[in-house]
């Protein structure tokens, strides 16, 4: 939810600090602040809104330290304010803590510090951190060079909930701490400098080497070293991970925002995603996969389990895998799923779709299939994130960074690796299925069919200029083409802020038809050849109440029924999700454009939500 960096190094900490903070805004963005040591004081420097408000703190030039924390907040406890933004201080000013997490016994142990008598300036969670470490250190007598560490130790083994937690203390002005707790944070290593982030792409100029955390892992950082403990504190041996991503990957490249380049880059990602899987002889191999054919046709279940977009990217897999493996496959919210007892046992596999791997829904709901005896298989994009670290098996989107808050070109590759996946099961099942050939090969044309889809974007540029005002959009659909009106609708509605609804087509007409007026924009989506009539009558009946009409499609269709028609290519309907959003993609970004709205960080939201 929040973003953190660290820097400790030979050059003035405070610029590098808020590069960083610019670069990890998508994950909140309503406070901001560093802090550093300068001349064996702590310095915080903060305040509400944008991280380049930071620019105009009075003194924020003349920082010197070469070690420092730094927070860019999306508020949980205590409204977004300049009180309420990190870093926060102890009552000595010996500390100074960044968080990303919540702490779930935070009134507790804010009241047993009152009773100690520390005082509390703001209203978060955060600032009991930074107080329960110094009750720790001033009661310990032992001066050694694991002081600071034991403290910290002993104040986070009080701390339920998750965290990522940045620590400097003005005592040891040459070392920072920091432990996670399914939180991410990742330690970038570099020549007499080391780098702390919670995403890769914020410090990717500077490192492609990553140390890893795990849970209750800590980390000293100093200039030259990074030594690692276990909760216990016996030190450990980590190694570094080499990220394969560029740096130019995580700019814009001349594009207006980041969420018009991941669009475009989609069939670049897709093209990396079918990567070696498939190949042009048709065959399909997930090394990462070890199932027997024993093992799939034991299977009661196949669950896809997920959050916002990427459980939009199951529902697209549902029909594909029972049509083409003939398993009975159900799709799932994260945040239900954990808490309606469901029916998983070691017949079930369950498979869990994260952009990010830190989505703590869906963390969580993977923890429960595994205590229930499923096997798991997460589909992530982020190499080393939390998720990967708990499933049985990981597979890679390699889509590169995704930074725009609203997800594009995780959720067509999403689309893809799950039917890779489908067509794979199909081959181990040994299903003699003509529908399995030709999705193989209708994949591997998929590239070249996104190409096609992005090069002609006007007639829906001057759609979404047309309609941008409007105060509702209906997306509509059957079968397959739902799952794109969802996922079309909720990318509207998060970065244009109008009210969206979708619906599966033939159910319009059993309430919500009620609430169709003249006027009023439907979007109608139609790639299922046996649907279409059925699609074209039900777009009948809101044209009858005086709808206007965009239609995607890759049928035959009487195109002047319509307002407006964008042509899609035509591709076996299981993977047609992913050609059709890519209109709708553009139309909820040019609508959004259009009222001068941030689209890469829309109000309210965060790129990875970490909180459940
Ligand atoms: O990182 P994840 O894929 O687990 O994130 C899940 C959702 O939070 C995410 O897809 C969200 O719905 C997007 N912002 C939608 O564009």
């Amino acid at each position: 939810m929040c973003g953190i960096v660290g820097y400790i190094g030979n050059k003035k900490a405070g610029p590098i600090l808020i590069n960083g903070l610019l670069r990890l805004e998508y994950r909140g963005y309503d406070s901001a602040g560093i802090s550093t040591i300068e001349k064996d004081k702590i310095s915080i420097m903060k305040d509400k809104g944008r991280v380049k408000n930071l620019y105009n703190l009075p003194g924020i030039n003349d920082l010197e330290g070469t070690i420092g924390i730094a927070h860019t907040r999306w508020a949980t406890h205590g409204k977004p304010s300049k009180e309420n933004a990190h870093p926060h201080m102890d009552n000595s000013k010996t500390f100074s803590v960044v968080h990303n997490g919540i702490i779930e016994n935070y009134h507790e142990l804010r009241e047993f510090l009152s009773s100690n008598g520390y005082k509390f300036y703001s209203d978060t969670d955060t600032e009991i951190i930074p107080n329960l470490v110094h009750y720790y250190y001033s009661k310990d007598e032992n001066n050694d060079e694991f002081k600071f560490l034991r403290a910290f130790k002993n104040a986070c083994s009080r701390l339920l909930g998750s965290f990522a937690i940045e620590i400097l203390c003005k005592d040891y002005p040459n070392n920072m701490i920091v432990v996670r707790k399914d939180s991410p944070l990742v330690i970038g290593k570099s020549d007499g400098e080391n780098y702390l982030s919670s995403d890769i792409p914020a410090i990717l100029s500077f490192t492609r080497n990553f140390y890893l955390l795990n849970d209750y892992e800590y980390a000293v950082l100093s200039r030259d070293n990074v030594k690692f403990y276990d909760k216990d504190l016996n030190e450990i041996n980590k190694k570094t991970e080499t990220i394969e991503w560029n740096a130019s990957s995580a700019e814009k490249d001349g594009y207006q925002d980041f969420m018009l380049k991941e669009i475009y880059e989609q069939p670049t990602a897709i093209r990396e995603t079918i990567g070696s899987k498939l190949n042009e002889k048709l065959e399909c191999s997930f090394e990462e996969l070890d199932f027997t054919k024993d093992y799939l046709k034991g299977l009661n279940k196949i669950y896809f389990i997920a959050c916002g977009t990427a459980m939009h990217a199951g529902l697209a897999g549902k029909n594909m895998m029972e049509k083409l493996c003939k398993i009975p496959t159900e799709v799932d919210i994260a945040s239900e799923f954990r808490y309606r007892n469901p029916l998983v046992d070691d017949k079930t596999l369950c498979i869990f779709i994260s952009q990010s791997g830190e989505t703590a829904d869906t963390i969580a709901a993977l923890k429960l299939a595994k205590s229930n005896g499923a096997k798991t298989i997460v589909i992530t994009n982020v190499i080393g994130s939390s998720i990967t670290r708990e499933a049985d098996y990981s597979i890679y989107t390699h889509a590169g960074p995704e930074i725009a808050v609203a997800s594009t070109k995780a959720y067509t590759s999403q689309v893809v690796l799950i039917s890779l996946l489908c067509v794979y099961f199909a081959d181990v099942l040994g299903m003699d299925n003509p529908n399995v050939t030709n999705l193989k090969e209708e994949i591997l044309m998929l590239p070249k069919k996104l190409e096609e889809t992005l090069k002609d974007t006007k007639k829906i540029k001057d759609f979404a200029k047309k309609v941008y005002q409007e105060q509702d959009i209906f997306f509509l659909g059957r079968g397959i083409d739902e799952t794109t009106a969802r996922e079309a609708s909720l990318k509207l509605k998060e970065i244009s802020y109008i009210h969206s609804e979708s619906y599966a087509a033939g159910e319009l007409k059993h309430g919500a038809i009620a609430l169709i007026e003249n006027g009023v924009t439907v979007v109608g989506i139609m790639t299922d050849p046996n649907l279409v009539d059925k699609m074209v009558s039900n777009l009948q009946e809101v044209i009858t109440r005086g709808a206007k009409t965009l239609i995607i499609t890759n049928q035959d269709i009487d195109e002047k029924r319509f307002d407006v028609v964008i042509n899609v290519p035509k591709t076996s309907p299981f993977i047609s999700p992913i050609l059709a959003i890519v209109p709708l993609q553009l139309f909820a970004y040019y609508i959004s454009k259009e009222k001068g709205l941030d689209v890469d960080k829309p109000r309210n939201l965060a790129k990875s939500v970490t909180v459940e």
